[in-house]
């Protein structure tokens, strides 16, 4: 059987990418290796914990031995690469875990492959080989009022994070033109969606909208993010792993810009009519607070999504407006993954980023 590495799989998008990949290709086993930092969650794949194509290993993509064993023990054949460090007001906070594990992680992933699938004289196994990785349309920088991401425009991340993810950008196309490791990439706008972690903006604003706590907007509310269902981001990465040119970049967004005061309010709006307004018979968009704004923050990000769109016929099957109920809809039906999120150290980290903000 084919065997897929997934790195961070018990994370927000992982998690839902090991689950459809489980469902798509019946005929695959999947290995998820994560290290469980605070954004990892074995919870968000419960339900497929127990099925035998399915192996959990807790670990750091960093740590050398531990995925060249993986490589060999497993016949790894394909990598899916997930695992960062993936929060911009964290990476401004405390840079240093976002080098180590979106640089050296990647590095030591690259490197493990290259030395298990380019080895003609004992390669590790006989399925052909792909090295997927995982990125984001922060490493183009931002935009003005006009224009959009493509697959070529120069790279210029402005925040840790983004620099970080840029550098591990940079290092998979080397492995490509340099050793000819089959590689493959994909830049992805803002996901939101089911087992999202309340620190990104619309877990966060779900949660503290239910608990009648304050809305933090930063700065004047109107930076544009694109916004695109996790599911549909899923089902790109699944399509440039099946159909995707060896090589290329896959730039995937969901054609839905909206300024984070929109976001916000839309929210708002919805769990009022779901759950009834505050006790207080107040609409929750009196929560909103406009707080001091992110340092460095990047006021615009749009994708142009036409080449996956037109070589491999991706596009997305959910409107923001679908979107956006569906995932209300399951933060209503699982406190208790929510609960679970939020413990102590979540408190310690909202306190330290809001508190007197
Ligand atoms: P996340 O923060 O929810 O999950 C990251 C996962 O990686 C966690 O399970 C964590 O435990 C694991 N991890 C962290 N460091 C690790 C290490 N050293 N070794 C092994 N595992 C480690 O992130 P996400 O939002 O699911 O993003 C996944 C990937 O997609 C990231 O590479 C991110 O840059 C990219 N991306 C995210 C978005 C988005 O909107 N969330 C958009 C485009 C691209
Ligand atoms: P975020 O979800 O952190 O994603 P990213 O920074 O990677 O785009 O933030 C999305 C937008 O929402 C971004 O412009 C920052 C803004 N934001 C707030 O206004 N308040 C918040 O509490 C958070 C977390 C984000």
């Amino acid at each position: 059987m084919k065997c897929i590495l997934v790195t961070g799989g018990c994370g927000f998008i992982g998690s839902n990418f090991v689950r459809l990949l489980l469902r798509a290709l019946p005929e695959s086993r999947v290995v998820n290796l994560d290290k469980l930092t605070y954004a990892g969650n074995p919870a968000s794949l419960k339900d497929v914990e127990r099925d035998p194509r399915y192996k959990f290993v807790q670990g750091d993509i960093c740590d050398q031995d531990l995925v060249a064993k993986l490589f060999a023990d497993e016949q790894i054949s394909t990598v899916v690469h997930f695992a960062a460090e993936s929060h911009v007001d964290r990476s401004i906070s405390g840079p240093a875990e976002f080098i180590r594990t979106n640089i050296t992680g990647t590095f030591t992933l690259l490197e493990a492959a290259r030395a298990s699938w380019l080895n003609h004289e004992s390669p590790a196994t006989h399925h052909p080989s792909r090295f997927l990785h995982v990125s984001t349309d922060e490493v183009y920088g931002s935009l003005g009022d006009t224009g959009l991401f493509t697959e070529t425009t120069p790279y210029d991340p402005r925040s840790p994070y983004s620099a970080s993810k840029a550098s591990s950008d940079h290092l998979v196309s080397a492995y490509h033109h340099t050793y000819g490791l089959p590689t493959l990439m994909t830049n992805c706008s803002n996901n939101y969606g089911p087992y999202h972690f309340p620190e990104k903006l619309i877990p966060l604003i779900i949660n503290n909208a239910l608990g009648g706590k304050d809305l933090p907007v930063y700065g004047d509310g109107k930076n544009v993010r694109d916004w695109l269902y996790v599911l549909d981001h899923c089902a790109a990465i699944l399509t440039v792993l099946q159909k995707g040119e060896v090589g290329q970049t896959y730039n995937v967004g969901g054609n839905n810009e909206k300024q984070n005061i929109e976001i916000v309010q839309t929210v708002c709006d919805i769990l009022d009519q779901k759950v009834g307004l505050l006790p207080s018979g107040q609409p929750r968009r009196s929560l909103i607070k406009f707080v001091k704004d992110r340092p460095g923050h990047d006021r615009r990000y749009a994708i142009d999504a036409s080449k996956i769109k037109n070589e491999l016929g991706w596009e997305p099957s959910v409107t923001f407006e679908e979107g956006i109920l569906k995932t209300i809809d399951w933060y209503l039906e699982n406190p208790e993954w929510v609960a679970s999120v939020v413990d102590g150290s979540y408190q310690a980290y909202y306190q330290k980023m809001y508190g007197g903000r």
